[in-house]
């Protein structure tokens, strides 16, 4: 079965990114005999990203977590959206069958509206682009966040336009798989943590930005000596997540027997992010040191989606009319 997904280019993936998306995913390419194709979407990111400096790094910074956090570039193709170019002609013939009003009535496109700045045609055609990314490499399944639940949608209709008009064999219908259990991590202020929040905890930032982080925690103003409410606090309830069983339960009766400040709970969750993440925060420094590395791994990737690519681009040139025919 192939299992596609991509991944914004958005920035470092902190807490929330890693253990909602980061960590499913790659157990999910591990599971039984998945062939598992991840991608960084970065001509995705082109739609609001200005600064090159700051798009490529932002590319080099999701590879080189995604990798640090142990996919093996060996078992699943991993691979820059960009070093596909396919990727772009295929959502050209795409963009051609798809109605007009269905991307206007996009999520994407009417949050973009609503912000009132006039958007981009990219964004308009956002979707296109994914279905592209999707369709071309004759993908069954697509695991994403439910906010993406429409995108699959359009994909799923202009795979059936297309094949409708050019023969059933031309595209694969992907599936979305929207996975309703995942958790949804706290913040730092007890919101869902989302860089547009301002709140996140960044296991790969050097201690010092991550300690800054963690002691910008949000709690009540309890005296160090008065019993506090584990259940209801940020601190805890990060801890909680990243700590041992053990670890929480010593930390639960120090809240409620008072004596316990915020400042030793936040200490110690430090003390827990830097010794349960320090090998993927050592690979992560020792990636992002090392470019030529990164660009030979995500080369690999990029090889083996183009090989598949080229296969469908040529079925789809020739149903269309274009290219050569046989
Ligand atoms: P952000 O909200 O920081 O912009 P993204 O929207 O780029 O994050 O999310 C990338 C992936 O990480 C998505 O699959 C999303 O579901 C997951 N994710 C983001 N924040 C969280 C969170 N707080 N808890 C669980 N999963 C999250
Ligand atoms: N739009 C997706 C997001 O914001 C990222 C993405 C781009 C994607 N292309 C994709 C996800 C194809 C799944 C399949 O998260």
């Amino acid at each position: 079965m192939r299992v596609l997904t991509g991944i914004q280019s958005t920035g470092i993936p902190h807490l929330g990114n890693l253990f909602g998306a980061i960590q499913p995913a790659i157990a999910m390419s591990r599971a039984g005999n998945n062939d598992a194709f991840l991608f960084i979407a970065n001509l995705h990111s082109f739609t609001k990203v200005r600064d090159p400096e700051q798009l490529r790094e932002n590319t080099y910074a999701v590879a080189a977590a995604w990798l640090a956090c142990g996919l093996d570039p060996e078992r699943v193709t991993f691979y820059r959206q960009s070093d596909v170019p396919e990727v772009a002609e295929l959502t050209w013939y795409l963009a051609c069958l798809t109605p007009y009003p269905m991307l206007a009535n996009a999520h994407s496109f009417k949050d973009a509206m609503a912000k009132g700045v006039v958007p981009n045609a990219g964004i308009f055609n956002y979707p296109v682009l994914m279905a592209a990314d999707i369709l071309l490499y004759d993908t069954d399944l697509v695991p994403v966040g439910k906010d993406q639940k429409q995108h699959l949608e359009i994909t799923r209709d202009i795979a059936n336009a297309f094949n409708r008009a050019y023969g059933e064999d031309t595209f694969v219908v992907p599936e979305a798989r929207i996975d309703a259990q995942l958790m949804t991590i706290p913040g730092t202020d007890g919101r869902k943590m989302s860089k547009s929040y301002d709140n996140t905890l960044n296991i790969f930032l050097p201690e010092r930005e991550l300690k800054k982080q963690v002691m910008g925690i949000v709690t009540d103003s309890k005296a160090l000596e008065d019993p506090k409410d584990p259940e209801n606090d940020n601190v805890f309830n990060l801890f909680r997540l990243v700590a041992t069983a053990a670890e929480t339960e010593t930390m639960r009766s120090n809240y409620l027997r008072g004596g316990y400040g915020y400042g030793h709970a936040k200490k110690e969750l430090l003390g827990v992010l830097m010794e349960r993440f320090a090998g993927e925060r050592q690979k992560f420094q020792t990636l992002m040191a090392d470019r030529t590395e990164l660009d030979k791994q995500l080369a690999i990737g990029a090889d083996k989606a183009r090989q598949v690519a080229a296969t469908t681009m040529h079925r789809v040139r020739a149903k269309g009319g274009y290219g050569r025919m046989g």
